[in-house]
């Protein structure tokens, strides 16, 4: 298979349980701060829904999908808008394989590769418009 039929199934079996991304949020706030203090005034609630869909972009987009809709999260996530630093999408990406890890019961280290490699050009797209 793929990376990106296998991180395509993973994720499936990721997004069976809402706590797949509850975990993220523990995680990836817990990685500083200052990415805490960015979520101070978040419905989680909501903000999990809108994880949820532009993880499956990224997938989408490495599988031959438009990206425009990753174009458009450059755009809310650049310097003139939510200013997220560029060295936080490490953060990011380390924090969503963390969760991987915990919830998809068929994880390997080649999984965690495949991984790496489909998010790497849409965290590439989004942290590049900064
Ligand atoms: C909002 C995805 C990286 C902070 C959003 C939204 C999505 C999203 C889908 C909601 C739509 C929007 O407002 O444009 C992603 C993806 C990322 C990423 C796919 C990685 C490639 C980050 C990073 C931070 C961050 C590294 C650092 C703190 C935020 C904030 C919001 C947001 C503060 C707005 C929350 C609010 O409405 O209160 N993100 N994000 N994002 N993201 Fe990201």
């Amino acid at each position: 298979m793929n990376p990106t039929d296998l991180v395509f199934q993973s994720y499936g079996r990721c997004c069976r349980k809402d706590q797949f991304f509850v975990d993220f949020y523990d995680f990836f706030m817990a990685s500083s701060d200052a990415i805490r203090a960015r979520f101070q005034d978040t419905d989680m609630a909501a903000q999990r829904h809108l994880l949820r869909n532009g993880v499956m972009q990224i997938i989408l987009v490495a599988r031959g999908m438009s990206d425009r809709k990753l174009r458009d999260l450059g755009e809310s996530h650049n310097r003139h808008n939510y200013n997220i630093q560029p060295e936080w999408y490490s953060f990011w990406e380390d924090a969503l394989l963390k969760t991987v890890r915990v919830h998809d019961p068929e994880f390997t280290p080649e999984l965690r590769d495949a991984w790496r490699q489909v998010l790497k050009p849409g965290i590439d797209l989004i942290r590049g418009a900064y």
